[in-house]
């Protein structure tokens, strides 16, 4: 079995997020982006944590045929830790559950002895003393940039602040951890995040939403990178 490898921490990486793409034809929108996907994210949403149904395990199963990438799965749910198992036998390479649902440490622990990579994620007005606790303990933060449960919405600028106390923090205790950023994000809002400290980018919207969705990823790497100037 190939083993799917997420990259060193730390490097700029953009994660499409197949929530804005077209469902009637994801196979084919993801192999469309292929090039210019470092990780394919995966927008699961239980209409419970949030106010939206996407996804589930069987989806991820189905793209495993047409991607390779590193699957990034954002956990939107109340009780991540019931679907754990299903989402890495899909195919899932990272889970990540957000810490206002409570029960981290075990969900860490769970997801950890499943062999996934584990991620923690914070809603705009969730507070970065929720997440500092576990900083050494995972792989990824996400601090959202808009309040899950839909795409499209404006990118929340007041959270560079935390990206920022994340950043420093991360290099203080030279933590191997990425910093992600989801929501909003386009040419304009990507250097920003990345010059706050945020080295994974996700994009729904300015990939998927764009007439030529692959040269809208180049772009977007373009802008990245440009942040890290
Ligand atoms: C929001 C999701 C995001 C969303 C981003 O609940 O977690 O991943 O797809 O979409 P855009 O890039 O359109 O804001
Ligand atoms: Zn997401």
């Amino acid at each position: 079995m190939t083993v799917i490898d997420a990259g060193p921490p730390g490097e700029i990486r953009i994660a499409p997020s197949i929530l804005a793409a077209d469902f009637g034809e994801l196979g084919r929108a993801v192999k469309g982006i292929d090039a210019e996907t470092d990780w394919l994210h995966v927008d699961v949403m239980d209409g419970h944590f949030v106010p939206n149904v996407s996804i589930g395990p069987p989806v991820v199963a189905a793209l495993r045929h047409y991607s390779s990438r590193f699957f990034d799965c954002h956990l939107m749910m109340s009780e991540p830790g019931r679907y754990l198992e299903a989402f890495q036998r899909a195919g899932a390479n990272g889970c990540t559950v957000h810490v206002e649902i409570g029960g981290t440490a075990s969900l860490i622990d769970d997801a950890r002895a499943l062999g996934l990579r584990i991620g923690l994620a914070a809603n705009p007005d969730t507070p970065f003393a929720a997440v500092a606790p576990f900083l050494a303990d995972i792989d990824l933060l996400l601090l959202m940039t808009v309040f899950p449960g839909f795409g499209g919405q404006s990118f929340i600028a007041d959270v560079m602040g935390k990206v920022e106390v994340a950043r420093r923090e991360v290099t203080l205790n030279e933590l191997a951890l990425d910093i992600e950023v989801d929501g909003g994000i386009d040419v304009t809002s990507a250097p920003r995040a990345v010059r706050a400290g945020a080295n994974v980018l996700v994009a729904g919207s300015a990939i998927f939403a764009q007439p030529d969705p692959l040269k809208a990823a180049s772009a977007l790497r373009a802008a990245a990178y440009d942040g890290r100037r």
